[in-house]
This record gives structure tokens, C-alpha cells and sequence, in this order.
């Protein structure tokens, strides 16, 4: 009998590429996958239509005043826009230099007639300049080996030294069920997105805005004096929780980086900041931004606030080694919660790299009452 690995009724657990192979680039002469993946600030994932000229003249001078720009190809350019988007992105990437802001792109999905032009195009004109590839609609393991070995054939022939990453956004039902196997598909994947609009209309979901919720969905406090009629508190319920939970343990256990997706109501600051908040409480690194707005509330998310890293940091000192436990302010601390503040300096100091602002604000902190 032929071996095609293990089935369990009707689900097939495919075999993975064996340990000593996983990091083997995928074409001779590709460069060699990362063992980590960079922790690179990615606080807002900005992104533009390379197709419209006065979104494209705007680029050079967004580099530096946010963590990544990403030209779009995908959903929101038109079916008669492709090309010219997809040209228009090419020029971007010969003619702009980036400095410290990432460049990435979001290509148009795999069962469109685009995308292997995309991948073709791209690669060898700016594939030097590219660090993320943003692969839409991804299902399973087999939409990441299909991207990963393309992008290995196209970099051997570019001749790039070092490799392109993939970020998958989760936006059908398959993907979310597939989620820990396109995590660990390739040692190229970067992190995931939430791409609420997709996956609500795969799952039937009901929402009133792109990447919030439904005021239906709450709760209601029990009967005052077993009064159904009577006046009860209701809490509206976020319908996203479970999805950004999922990719959180998912990403985390990868190594990779989790994102909350658009936040489609531009005007409702209030409300995208709220989004984007209990996605960074939940271990999300970053959101999307549609619009310059946008840019502004997810830094400010995304950043620890002073008084976090001022805690953080009272909580290193006095756990001296890092075991044990001591009580600061009232509160007991040990050695769980003082890795949960070291995660938190570590992000401080990153942002602190990049942004001066912050880097002013962190070294103004004192650890004294
Ligand atoms: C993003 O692509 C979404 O579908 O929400
Ligand atoms: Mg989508």
C-alpha cells in the first residue's frame, strides 16, 4: 500500500516536512529561512492603493511616521485597476526608500487570475525592498506551501539574500479551523490578520460595520425580583473575541505575530480604539489602518502607556533574579507576573528604537514614588 499518511475518517493529517528539512530553502539558491521572526514594531499596517496617484504621491512622506506601509492589490482595487495597482506598486518600491518603515503588500488571492502576475511581477522588481507578502483568504496548510515555494523559485532567481515573510489573513470558516497548521505551515510565516469583513460573510455572521459588532449581540442582566418586564442593564458583546483568542494562542505558540484586521468605520475613533485596545490587551502587536486616523489611535494602542512601563519596571527591580515573589503597592508579584513585565520593557524598548517621542517619554520614567 502506498503511503499518502494517516486517515482518520475523512481527515487527512497530511504529513509535515521532517524537522531536519524545515528550514532548507525550498529552490537551490533561495536564501535560508529566518529560525526567529523579528520583532519589529508593526503597531499600524497602513495601507494604500499603489493604483491611485494621489495615494501613491502621499508615500514618501508617510515613510517614518508609521511602522508599515502596505500596497494593496487585493479587495477595494477594481477588477479594470489591477494591473495599473500592481504597476503603481512596482514604482513605489524602485523609487522610495523606506528607512526604518516595513514595506509590504497584499496580494490579490490565490483562485483569482492575478495573483501568479503579482508573485511574477513583484519579486524580481522589488523583492529586495519587500519584507511581508500579506496572502488574503489563506484556508490551509497547502495556500502557504503553494506561496512558499513559489517565493523560494523567485528569489533564487532574483538572486535575493534574504527572505520574503508571509502574513495570512484568517477570513474564511476553513482558515479558522486551520489556524495552528497555516501557523507552522512555513518558517516564512509572520503572523496572521483578522479579516472580519471575509470571515463574516463566510460564517454567516451578522455585523453592522467592517471589524465591529452588533448592537443584538448582549447580554442582559437576570430579572430584578423575578420582574421580566422590569428595567434591566444589557451589555452589548464583542463578536470577535473568540476569533482574536484563537489567533493569539495559534501565533503565540508559532513564534509569529497576531493582528486585529480594518476597522471600517473611520469617523468612530471612539469605538476603533476600543477594538484595537482589547486586541492588544488580548497579545495582538498591531492593527490594520485605513486611513491616516487610524495610524494615530493604533500607535497609541499598540504602545505600552508610561505608566504600564513604569510598573513593569518597578516589578524587575524588585524581583531582583526573577523567582520568588514580593509585595509591591499591595500586590502580590512572582515569577509569572514579572515575565509578563518583561515583555512589556521589551516592547517599550523597541518602540523606543524607532519612535523618539516615546523613547523620551520612557526615559523620563522614574521608579521612585
Ligand atoms: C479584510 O480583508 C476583511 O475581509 O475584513
Ligand atoms: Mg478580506
Amino acid at each position: 500500500m502506498r503511503h499518502t499518511g494517516s486517515r482518520i475518517g475523512a481527515v487527512s493529517l497530511r504529513p509535515m516536512r521532517p524537522a531536519k528539512d524545515f528550514f532548507a530553502p525550498l529552490a537551490v539558491g533561495a536564501p535560508a529561512p529566518l529560525r526567529e521572526i523579528p520583532a519589529r514594531p508593526s503597531r499600524a499596517i497602513h495601507f494604500f492603493d499603489p493604483g491611485n496617484p494621489k495615494m501613491a504621491a502621499k508615500v514618501p512622506d508617510m515613510v517614518g511616521t508609521v511602522d508599515v506601509l502596505l500596497g494593496n492589490l487585493e479587495d477595494a482595487v477594481k477588477a479594470e485597476n489591477k494591473e495599473v495597482s500592481r504597476e503603481g506598486l512596482v514604482k513605489i518600491g524602485q523609487d522610495v526608500d523606506f528607512g526604518p518603515t516595513q514595506f509590504w503588500t497584499r496580494i490579490n488571492s490565490l483562485d483569482s487570475p492575478w495573483v501568479l502576475d503579482d508573485l511574477t511581477t513583484l519579486v524580481p522588481a522589488i523583492g529586495h525592498k519587500l519584507d511581508v507578502i500579506m496572502v488574503p483568504k489563506v484556508q490551509g496548510a497547502e495556500d502557504i506551501h503553494y506561496v512558499d515555494r513559489i517565493l523560494a523559485q523567485l528569489e533564487a532567481k532574483a538572486g535575493l539574500d534574504r527572505p520574503i515573510l508571509v502574513h495570512a489573513i484568517l477570513e474564511t470558516a476553513r482558515g479558522v479551523a486551520n489556524i495552528e497548521e497555516i501557523c507552522g505551515a512555513s518558517p516564512r510565516m509572520q503572523g496572521l490578520s483578522l479579516g472580519p469583513a471575509d470571515l463574516a460573510a463566510d460564517r454567516r455572521m451578522k455585523t453592522t460595520r467592517v471589524g465591529g459588532g452588533h448592537p443584538g449581540y448582549l447580554v442582559r442582566q437576570d430579572p430584578v425580583d423575578g420582574d421580566i418586564e422590569g428595567p434591566r442593564t444589557t451589555y452589548q458583546q464583542d463578536l470577535w473575541h473568540y476569533t482574536i483568542a484563537r489567533m493569539v494562542d495559534a501565533c503565540a505558540m508559532h513564534g509569529i505575530y497576531p493582528y486585529y484586521g480594518p476597522f471600517g468605520d473611520i469617523a468612530d475613533v471612539v469605538a476603533c480604539e476600543d477594538q484595537f485596545r482589547n486586541a492588544f490587551l488580548l497579545g495582538c502587536v498591531g492593527a490594520w489602518s485605513l486611513h491616516p486616523k487610524q495610524i494615530a489611535i493604533a500607535n497609541k494602542v499598540f504602545s505600552p502607556s508610561v505608566e504600564d512601563v513604569r510598573h513593569a519596571r518597578r516589578v524587575i527591580a524588585a524581583m531582583g533574579d526573577g523567582t520568588g515573589a514580593v509585595m509591591l503597592d499591595g500586590k502580590m508579584e512572582d515569577d509569572a507576573s514579572v515575565k509578563q513585565c518583561k515583555v512589556m520593557v521589551a516592547l517599550a524598548e523597541e518602540l523606543a528604537a524607532i519612535d523618539p517621542e516615546l523613547k523620551a517619554q520612557y526615559d523620563a520614567i522614574s521608579l521612585e514614588d
